[in-house]
């Protein structure tokens, strides 16, 4: 294998918020099952709790305040500067709560991530545990994607499926979809560190195969 096949890829993670799915990040890889090193963690909120979690690790943690910039694009524009710095393989969008624009989706295309909380195409935007719930739905679950400039929209990698239950509240189900959010994610990630998964005219291969529409399905059976 070449050096450039075995070499740790390097990441860079944007948060907005707690950070559970960075610190799954960061435990995958310290535990190796995620061959990459977290480069920088990148927030638009300097409450993100995520910043801590980041700073006690060493890892490099960077605020910048869309608030201070005239216009998404600025914003955006200089996000994706900083981002440039790390020299990143992959950019990992965990709960960051900004929409971006075509210009940054179209310079990070292909090495660009989201995890969405909903079985995508179902329930873009937000609130879609309670959208789940109020349909009526027998099932809920998160999406691993890559992103285009459609809102939740660029084509799935993988998704996981819980069951939702009679008594479930948007909490409780937010709580049972986002422990699996944390299994998912970090192995599309490593899909992608390995070679293996790439975007393709708007297509996903994992290994040189086209994944269906919901991309890989993790089903995950758990009791009451
Ligand atoms: C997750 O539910 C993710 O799917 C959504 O935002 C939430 C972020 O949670 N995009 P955390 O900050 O990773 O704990």
């Amino acid at each position: 294998m070449s050096d450039r096949s075995t070499r740790r890829r390097r990441l860079v993670i944007l948060i907005s918020g707690g950070g559970s799915n960075l610190q799954s990040f960061m435990d995958a890889c310290a535990e190796g099952s995620l061959n990459a090193e977290i480069a920088a963690v990148i927030s638009n909120k300097v409450s993100a709790k995520g910043l801590e979690r980041a700073a006690n690790a060493g890892i490099p943690n960077i605020v910048l305040d869309h608030t201070e910039f005239p216009s998404r694009g600025e914003f955006d524009a200089a996000l994706g500067d900083i981002i440039d710095s790390f020299s990143p393989d992959l950019v990992i969008l965990a709960g960051f709560m900004r929409i971006l624009t075509p210009p940054f989706v179209n310079r990070f295309l292909g090495r660009l991530m989201n995890i969405h909380p909903s079985l995508l195409p179902k329930y873009p935007g937000l609130h879609t545990h309670q959208r789940a719930i109020d349909a009526g739905d027998k099932k809920a679950g998160a999406t691993v994607h890559f992103v285009t400039a459609e809102l939740d929209g660029g084509p799935a990698i993988v998704q996981a499926e819980v069951p939702i239950f009679k008594k479930d509240t948007a909490e409780i189900l937010a709580a049972r979809v986002l422990e699996y959010e944390h299994h998912i994610y970090p192995l599309a990630a490593q899909w992608f560190c390995e070679g293996r998964l790439e975007l393709d005219d708007g297509d996903v291969l994992l290994d040189n195969e086209l994944l269906p529409e919901g991309g890989v399905c993790v089903e995950i059976r758990q009791k009451r």
